[in-house]
Formats: C-alpha cells, sequence, structure tokens
C-alpha cells in the first residue's frame, strides 16, 4: 500500500501534481477541498456549514472532516493506495490519519512538502480565481488562507519529521521537474 500526503500551502500544486501521481502509481486521490466543493455543489447540510467556512479561509472542525475521510477511505475497495490532498491539515487530523491507516495494518509511506514563497502562491491563485471562479481565490480570503496555514497547518513539517515521514521539494518551478523530484522522494520512501 502506497500512502502518499501531498502537502503545502495554498497554491502550491497539490492538485496539479496529484494527478500526475494518481497517473504514476495507479492510487486513488483523496482532495478534502473538491469534497467540500461538491457537497457546497449539491448544497448538501454539510455544504452549507462548508461554504462559510472556506469563503472566510477558515478550516472546517476537526471532527467533522475526519469522519469525512474515514468514510471515503472505507469506500475503496482494492485500493494501491491513496494521495491525501489538502489532509491533513492540524495535528489532531495527523494524529488520526495515523491511526486510521494503522487500524487498517498501514502507514504514511511519505509526506512531500512543496514549499512555495508567499509571493508566487498569491500570483497563481489570483490568476486562478479570474479564471476558474473559486470564491476563496480573492485576495483577502487568500491573506486569510495563508495565516491558517501557517499557524495550523505549517507545524505539522515538524510531526512528519519526527515520523521519519517528511520530503522537501522545492515547488517553484517546472511542472516536470517538480513532479521527477516528487517520484524521487516517493521511491526513496518505498
Ligand atoms: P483546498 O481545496 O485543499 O485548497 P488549498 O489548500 O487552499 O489549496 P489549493 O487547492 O488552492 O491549491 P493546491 O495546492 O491544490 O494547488 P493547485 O495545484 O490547485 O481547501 C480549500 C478549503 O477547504 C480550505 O481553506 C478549508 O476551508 C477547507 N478544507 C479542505 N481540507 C480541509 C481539512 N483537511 N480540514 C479543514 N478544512 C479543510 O495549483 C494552484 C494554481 O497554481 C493552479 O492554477 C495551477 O495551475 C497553478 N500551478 C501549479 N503548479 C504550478 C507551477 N509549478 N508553476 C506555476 N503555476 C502552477
Ligand atoms: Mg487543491
Amino acid at each position: 500500500m502506497l500512502n502518499i500526503v501531498i502537502f503545502g500551502a495554498p497554491g502550491s500544486g497539490k492538485g496539479t501534481q496529484s494527478e500526475r501521481i494518481v497517473e504514476k502509481f495507479g492510487i486513488n486521490h483523496i482532495s478534502t477541498g473538491d469534497l467540500l466543493r461538491g457537497e457546497i455543489a449539491a448544497g448538501s447540510e454539510l455544504g452549507q456549514t462548508a461554504k462559510k467556512l472556506i469563503d472566510n479561509g477558515q478550516l472546517i472542525p476537526d471532527a467533522l472532516m475526519i469522519d469525512i475521510l474515514s468514510s471515503k477511505l472505507d469506500s475503496f475497495k482494492e485500493s494501491k493506495g491513496v494521495i491525501f490532498d489538502g489532509f491533513p491539515r492540524t495535528i489532531a487530523q495527523a494524529d488520526a490519519l495515523k491511526k486510521m491507516l494503522n487500524e487498517r495494518g498501514q502507514d504514511v509511506t511519505a509526506m512531500i512538502e512543496l514549499d512555495v514563497p508567499e509571493n508566487e502562491l498569491m500570483e497563481r491563485l489570483i490568476k486562478r480565481g479570474q479564471e476558474s471562479g473559486r470564491t476563496d481565490d480573492n485576495e483577502e480570503t487568500i491573506k486569510k488562507r495563508l495565516v491558517v496555514y501557517n499557524e495550523q497547518t505549517a507545524p505539522l513539517k515538524d510531526w512528519y519529521k519526527n515520523d521519519g515521514k517528511h520530503c522537501y521539494i522545492n515547488g517553484l518551478g517546472e511542472l516536470d521537474r517538480i513532479f521527477a523530484d516528487i517520484v524521487t522522494a516517493i521511491e526513496g520512501k518505498m
């Protein structure tokens, strides 16, 4: 089982590189952001709760997020592994993920940190906001997302270093070079 956590600030390229990793390794993809946007589009109760938080750049509560992730994981049959994109985002979520995988006789194989400077993140997300219209891709909300990332999510780098799973990737530059670095890092942990 290959379980990859793809990690980084908003706009660091988690979704973009996940697509390539899925194709290369034949694993399932869980993007918690995509899941929540699906709930918003469907107009569910969860979607309504999520929309307010997402548009304000805040995180969905841990307990709720962990439940959603656990049921999604159970829905995969005969899976070769999973890439977790946008999860975990807090220490509580990292603890929960480890527990969930251990209960299934598995663990995280590698945590891939995509490091990108903030000015580049801002530029990428403003551009995407103009093109795709994600409602959280406006300057005010992006700034809030970056604060939340730095305060609540960035500490997970040390968490995964302590767990022996952390791999640093320079996320600035050509997509192909970044992907090649990711593949080398994953293969080094397999
Ligand atoms: P989520 O959907 O996970 O958003 P995010 O973390 O803010 O990250 P993005 O999806 O914006 O960026 P990305 O890293 O995937 O980059 P991408 O490949 O798209 O979460 C949204 C919200 O949902 C959160 O704020 C929170 O409210 C909630 N949420 C989600 N998960 C949660 C959880 N676990 N707990 C609690 N709440 C949760 O790339 C960005 C852009 O850059 C694209 O346009 C792309 O084409 C471009 N790009 C990519 N790579 C490059 C490159 N190398 N050079 C130039 N451009 C590039
Ligand atoms: Mg994404």
